[in-house]
């Protein structure tokens, strides 16, 4: 299935807020006719109502796609208008943190196709990254599809089973929350050695994105680039050696983040 069926048998976009307006100006802005987009959202944004989509309108016979961009907690409000899509050939995608395939199956019938996916905040400037996992009722062409429109927001992987979400939610799903404390911190580190909090944010602000950059266009893994950068017995090397302190360094205390970011994520799937 490709866009031209989505264009041709109409795509729902269920909830448009941060989200969901990220993939729609994506969506657009990659060619989908607007006719084919129905938005449904009770407080349409000023953005929203100017990009010609069908908004609030009945809902097209036979979409190709329901794509679920409400809060996890208006979930049950929002699905029960959907009931009557299930059980057919109209994928459901869902990007509801935390939300599990089963949620869906029991809302909308058990033969749903549906796909989970993870996709993180990034995606509002189109640099995020979504993992997506379908159920035994989505076809390989239909997964195809929703990778293709997530996409629209940043890069896309795959996972082989459900309970990885928990894993990609601890990584990458809550990971820019890390990364701007990462930056609020050494900015603070900063000040203590002596720089004006104007600079000392600017400095850690550029250095966290340009060596993020730098990471992410590299084939080299980020050991090798750290090794590149850490001369012996120099000034990288006397912070990498507090860093990297097997008692209280980066390894311990980020394995203990992401191991309560895990647990929570399991807690929350299960009520
Ligand atoms: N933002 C991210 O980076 C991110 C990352 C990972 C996952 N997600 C997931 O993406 C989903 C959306 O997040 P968001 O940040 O885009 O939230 P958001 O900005 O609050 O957007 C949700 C939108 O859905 C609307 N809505 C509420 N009830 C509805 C209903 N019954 N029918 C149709 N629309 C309804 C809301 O309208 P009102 O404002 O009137 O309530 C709002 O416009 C969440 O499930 C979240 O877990 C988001």
């Amino acid at each position: 299935m490709q866009m031209d069926e989505v264009a041709r048998r109409g795509l729902v976009l269920l909830g448009c807020g941060k989200m969901g307006s990220a993939m729609l100006a994506g969506w657009l802005e990659g060619g989908l006719p607007k006719q084919s987009v129905t938005v449904l959202d009770p407080k349409p944004s000023e953005w929203l109502q100017k990009q010609g989509v069908r908004l609030n309108e009945e809902l097209p016979e036979d979409p190709a796609i329901v794509l679920v961009a409400v809060k996890p907690q208006m979930m049950g409000d929002a699905l029960p208008s959907m009931q009557a899509k299930g059980n057919g050939s109209t994928l459901f995608v869902s990007v509801a943190a935390g939300t599990p395939i089963a949620t869906f199956e029991q809302a909308l019938g058990e033969s749903t196709p549906i796909v989970r996916a993870m996709p993180n905040t990034p995606s509002a400037i189109g640099r995020g990254i979504t993992a997506i996992i379908g159920n035994a009722h989505a076809t390989p062409e239909q997964v195809d599809l929703a990778e293709e429109l997530l996409r629209a927001v940043g890069q896309v992987v795959r996972l082989e089973s459900e309970d990885q979400m928990d894993g990609v939610t601890a990584v990458s799903g809550s990971g820019p929350a890390y990364v701007f404390h990462l930056i609020e911190t050494m900015a603070k580190a900063g000040e203590e050695q002596g720089l004006s909090p104007e600079l000392a944010l600017q400095l850690a602000t550029a250095t966290v994105a340009g060596a993020g950059a730098l990471a992410d266009g590299s084939d080299e893994h980020p050991g090798k680039l750290r090794e590149n950068v850490t001369s012996p017995n120099g000034t990288t090397q006397a912070a990498l050696d507090v860093l990297m302190n097997e008692k209280d360094g980066f390894p311990v205390l980020l394995s203990r983040a992401l191991k309560a970011a895990a647990d929570r994520s399991r807690e929350l799937a299960n009520g």
